[in-house]
């Protein structure tokens, strides 16, 4: 049993048991948080999180007093009622009030914070099921968000995406934070100020996009509303890599379509070759070029956001690295790391792809001290690494 750090905050994290959730609920025990991690497990495993409460075991080993706990709630999000159960458990009991007067009857909690990344996130299938999509992204963030009001949790990190930027062909420009290719609607930015947002000509290219910018533009009014809130919404360009451990990595349930997912059954002998969409951009080698971050820099940028986040209001953030790298670039790189050749073919290019995106995280390293310690090198061996702990040797001689 994992004896609680009593004094420690506690922090909610939705959708935790998934590649990005579970690496910040590590990063979130170790910097002495405990944690409660709500997870549906409908594209997650809960194995997850007892690899983790073992990985905590052994980082308090030498002062167990500190350690935090982890508590996981199989529950879907959208379940008013299980949500509502879970905050009560946290809930700070109201003292007596002599009279209503003296004393504020507002619920409050022993939680400090919410990272919320329960979401579906597949482009593709967000075009087939827009629907399904919006129901869940939006309308159960909508009803979450009253939830936590009523219990006075107003601190909240939201798991954005670089999609809200749609396909930034006709900006062509390493991406700014002032640029939101969307719709000409007025967005207030983190500085404040109401900037007509760049209208690119494209707009954002799927109903994935548009419930991640839907979701900032409403927590950017409930903010707005109610200056009690501090939320920070988080854009994420393209996370790869694992723990250095090797204990954590992408694990979903359904089949990833994101390149190093493919890789790496490409790698296994699962695929026979990796379809690469197209060599014909306006890049150095022709391949599309992202911005890979490793998702333990992009784990510590939701730590960031909670830590420094003192003051209240909506605000956004770029989460990258600044670097581009290329689809053959990658290829390469894991080459080197695995030692073995990885097949590939030049296919045509895939809907709603762009040439580039990278980001300009300037604001994110100013106002939250947060920048990316890891490269593309570090995302590879460890991504390795976890391949041979999980894999074992069956595969990886
Ligand atoms: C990267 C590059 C492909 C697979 C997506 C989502 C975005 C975000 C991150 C959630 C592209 C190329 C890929 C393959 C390939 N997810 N590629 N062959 O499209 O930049 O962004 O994931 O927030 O919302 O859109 O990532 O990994 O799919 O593609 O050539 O089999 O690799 O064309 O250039 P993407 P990706």
């Amino acid at each position: 049993l994992v004896r609680k750090s009593i004094n420690a905050p506690y922090i909610l994290v939705v959708g935790g048991c998934g590649f990005i959730g579970s690496h910040t609920v590590w990063e979130l025990a170790k910097a002495g948080y405990n944690v409660i991690i709500i997870d549906n497990l409908s594209n997650a495993f809960s194995s997850v999180i007892d690899r983790i409460e073992a990985m905590v075991y052994v980082y308090y080993e030498k002062t167990p007093e500190h350690r935090p706990c982890l508590k996981l709630y199989e529950a879907d999000y959208r379940d008013c009622q299980a949500m509502t159960s879970i905050l009560e458990e946290y809930e700070i009991p109201t003292p007596f009030a002599l009279s209503p007067v003296e004393s504020d009857l507002r619920k409050r909690s022993n939680i400090t914070g919410v990272i919320h990344f329960a979401a579906h996130k597949a482009v593709g299938e967000s075009i087939k099921q827009p629907l399904k999509y919006y129901a869940n992204n939006v309308g159960g963030m909508i009803n979450f968000c009253s939830l936590l009001g009523e219990y006075g949790i107003k601190k909240f990190v939201f798991s954005s995406s670089a999609t809200v930027y749609g396909t930034v062909a006709d900006i062509g420009i390493p991406l700014r934070e002032e640029y939101c290719s969307q719709q000409t609607t007025d967005f207030v930015d983190d500085d404040g100020e109401r900037k007509l947002v760049h209208s690119g000509s494209s707009g954002l290219t799927n109903p994935y996009g548009r419930t991640k910018w839907m979701c900032e533009a409403i927590l950017s009014d409930l903010a707005h509303a109610d200056p009690e809130w501090t939320i920070t919404a988080l854009r994420y360009f393209n996370p790869i890599g694992c723990d250095e451990s090797g204990l954590l990595g992408e694990d979903p349930r359904d089949t990833a379509s994101n390149l190093m997912p493919v890789v790496l059954r490409v790698i296994t002998g699962a695929l026979p070759v990796l379809s690469i969409y197209g060599d014909d951009y306006d890049t150095a080698d022709g391949t599309a070029v992202r911005d890979y971050i490793h998702v333990t820099d992009l784990a510590k940028g939701h730590l960031a956001a909670l830590k420094s986040r003192t003051d209240s209001g909506f605000r956004v953030y770029n989460l990258g690295s600044g670097r581009g790298s290329s689809v053959l670039e990658v290829v390469d790189a894991m080459e080197k790391v695995c030692g073995r050749k990885i097949p590939t073919q030049i296919v045509g290019r895939r809907e709603g792809d762009v040439g580039m995106c990278v980001a300009k995280a300037r604001r994110a390293e100013e106002e939250l001290g947060w920048r990316t310690e890891k490269n593309l090198e570090s995302c590879c061996r460890d991504v390795w690494r976890f391949l041979e702990c999980v894999a074992g040797e069956a595969f990886v001689s």
